[in-house]
């Protein structure tokens, strides 16, 4: 049986494949949906994937995954440098949480290297692009001990 995992995009990342391409790439965000959709079907990984840019509904998606899903890939774009929120809606869900950055962060401007995120996460996977998804997929199924790679 599949197991649930629920990606996150934050804030302007719906322009992805438009959006500053030299950081982030031409991969638009349905073309990642896509392709964590195949890769997590082939490690048994049911994915439920979103996107919003409004700060309150990423705190609903977390606050509602408690018991529903297994793990939660989390790329909250700019709210991962500033919101409070969203890291207190990560502490109380339990479940492990993969912190998914396009861009490595340590490597730009020093407000990007200030992650609340990454105080509830179990890992961080920044500067692979849309790859890095699948990465944290990867992590996940090792995490949660789902089924082997076909
Ligand atoms: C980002 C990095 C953030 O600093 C930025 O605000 C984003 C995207 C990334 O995926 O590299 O919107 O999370």
């Amino acid at each position: 049986m599949s197991r649930k995992v629920l990606i996150l995009n934050g804030p302007n990342l719906n322009m992805l494949g438009t959006r500053e391409v030299e950081i982030y790439g031409k991969e638009t965000l349905a073309d990642i949906d896509k392709s964590c959709r195949e890769y997590g079907r082939d490690l048994g990984l049911e994915i439920d994937f979103r996107q919003s840019n409004a700060e309150a509904e990423l705190v609903t998606w977390i606050q509602q995954a408690r018991g529903t899903v297994e793990a939660i890939i989390l790329n909250a774009g700019a709210y991962t440098h500033t919101s409070i929120a969203i890291l207190d809606a990560l502490k109380m869900v339990e479940v492990p949480v993969v912190e998914v950055h396009l861009s490595n962060i340590f490597q730009r401007e020093p407000f990007r290297a200030e992650s609340y995120v990454s105080r509830a996460a179990k890992g961080i996977i920044a500067g692979f692009g849309a790859h890095g998804y699948r990465l944290a997929l990867d992590a996940i199924s090792q995490l949660i001990g789902a089924g082997t790679k076909k």
